[in-house]
């Protein structure tokens, strides 16, 4: 794991290399052997566990290296800065040996504490939070992040930065402990053309970069085969159904109407409804958010004008008729918005309609309504070819033959159609290429 963290790009006395889980400190007696082997000055590491037991031995362990720090906290709950490198064999901790008051307190603060999460997604999270842009992660854990729905938050995560190599180790790695264990790399530079995958029979393949959120097997099995044809789900990062607020009259106004209290909770928007043509109409509408650019709902006392509007007696009638919001609090949407994803460079087309529209938010401001569904590509410099395929009569007739009917005959899309529709073959390479031979043979098939 060492040799993969430092490959072709070896550390500096100034380098930073953080090891959450540090235990009794195997990674950092590797990193120090490999320092020595190399003729390198040892890099600054911190080594985090919350175990006082191993970080003392650990400190002690390493007292000789004046650039070791050994740190006893709770890495989930800490704050530190960002690294060059990270290391780490996190804890395999399921939900159920969690407390109730630990399980809520990630609930709140890590995406990948959904479902019945396990402890080293969520180290997998905070790791690449504290990972430099052009840093490296090598971490080992079980292989079922890679199909789990659990883990999908995580795999949505890794697709953004990158995984560079997926390496598949023999089942007696850990004598039985870990079942099917799993050395990822995670590098944003290197895995720009695709991913290593090293196999248990020691078979090693490039496979097109790994950009959506369904299980990731099908792709790892799958890149063997000749050729598979590139779908629509294959070249985004999302395909969804707009924001859903279950109760648009309150948190939506006309922006020439804003007052300067919510024009920070204002966001352009635009309703199915308004899309005529291939272009994008200009949003007269504002939608108001009372969540963070990271799509965490803001505390009622951070809510400012936006607080003072909601409580109006009517309109906080309305909200608190909405059964869709069930037990989250009185002012949040029926859906909370996956703000980091809504944000950015997407095609837009609206739920029902004669013939299918597509139109680009080029600057990615628009928050479109629940009558919209949006495509947020991986190659955002490619959006407007991508654009161009969706408004072509191939791609028309494809959705014409594949989705439900409305009553009038209208289509009806559906983002589990839209993710199937395939590409030409010019489009294949926005999910990059799609099979090459790791020995640098290039392009094989397709
Ligand atoms: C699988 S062990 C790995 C130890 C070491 N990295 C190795 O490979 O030998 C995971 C380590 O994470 C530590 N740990 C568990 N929960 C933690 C937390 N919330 N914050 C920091 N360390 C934690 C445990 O004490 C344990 O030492």
């Amino acid at each position: 794991m060492v040799e993969k963290l430092f490959r072709e790009r070896p550390p500096g006395a100034d380098s930073t290399i953080l090891d959450p889980g540090c235990g009794p400190g195997a990674f950092v007696a590797g990193v120090i052997k490999w320092c020595q082997r190399h003729d390198r000055a040892i890099p600054s590491m911190l080594g985090v566990d919350s175990n006082p037991v191993h970080t003392a031995y650990s400190r002690q362990r390493f007292a000789e290296y004046a650039s070791v720090d050994v740190t006893a906290c709770d890495f989930l709950s800490s704050t530190f800065r960002t690294f060059d490198y990270v290391i780490g064999n996190p804890p395999y901790v399921s939900i159920t040996s969690l407390s109730d008051v630990e399980r809520s307190r990630y609930r709140r603060t890590y995406e990948t504490a959904s479902g019945r999460f396990d402890l080293y997604l969520l180290f997998f999270e905070q790791s690449l939070r504290l990972l430099k842009p052009n840093g490296r992660l090598v971490f080992i854990t079980p292989e079922k992040y890679l199909y789990v729905e659990t883990a999908s938050p995580l795999r949505r995560l890794l697709s953004r930065r990158g995984v560079e190599e997926l390496h598949f180790l023999s089942e007696e790695t850990f004598e039985g402990l870990v079942t099917y264990p799993l050395v990822t790399t995670v590098d944003g530079g290197a895995s720009a053309s695709g991913t290593c995958v090293i196999e248990r029979s020691g078979g090693r393949r490039l496979i097109r970069p790994l950009v959506n959120q369904t299980s990731w097997m099908p792709f790892i099995r799958e890149a063997s085969q000749k050729s598979s044809v590139v779908r629509l789900e294959d070249v985004a990062l999302r395909i969804s159904c707009g924001v859903a607020t279950g109760a648009d009259s309150v948190f939506l106004l006309r922006t020439a109407a804003l007052t300067p209290d919510l024009a920070p909770f204002a966001h352009p928007t635009i309703a199915g409804r308004e899309i005529s043509s291939t272009e994008l109409p200009s949003s007269e509408w504002s939608l108001l958010l009372p969540y963070d650019a990271d799509g965490r709902l803001l505390p009622e006392s951070k809510l400012g004008g936006l607080g003072d509007r909601l409580r109006d007696p009517a309109r906080r009638e309305v909200l608190l008729g909405r059964y869709c919001v069930g037990s989250k609090p009185w002012y949040s949407f029926h859906e909370t918005p996956p703000l980091k994803d809504i944000l950015r460079p997407k095609v837009l087309c609206k739920d029902i309609g004669a013939k299918p529209l597509f139109v680009v938010d080029h600057e990615g401001a628009i928050v479109p309504r629940h009558s919209v569904y949006y495509i947020v590509p991986a190659q955002p410099e490619r959006i407007d070819e991508l654009a161009e395929y969706l408004n072509s009569d191939a791609a028309a007739n494809w959705l014409r033959d594949h989705c439900q009917r409305a009553a009038n005959g209208f289509l009806r899309l559906q983002s589990h159609v839209l993710k199937k529709l395939p590409l030409p073959p010019s489009l294949e390479s926005l999910a990059s290429q799609l099979e090459f031979d790791v020995a640098g043979l290039g392009r094989r098939s397709a």
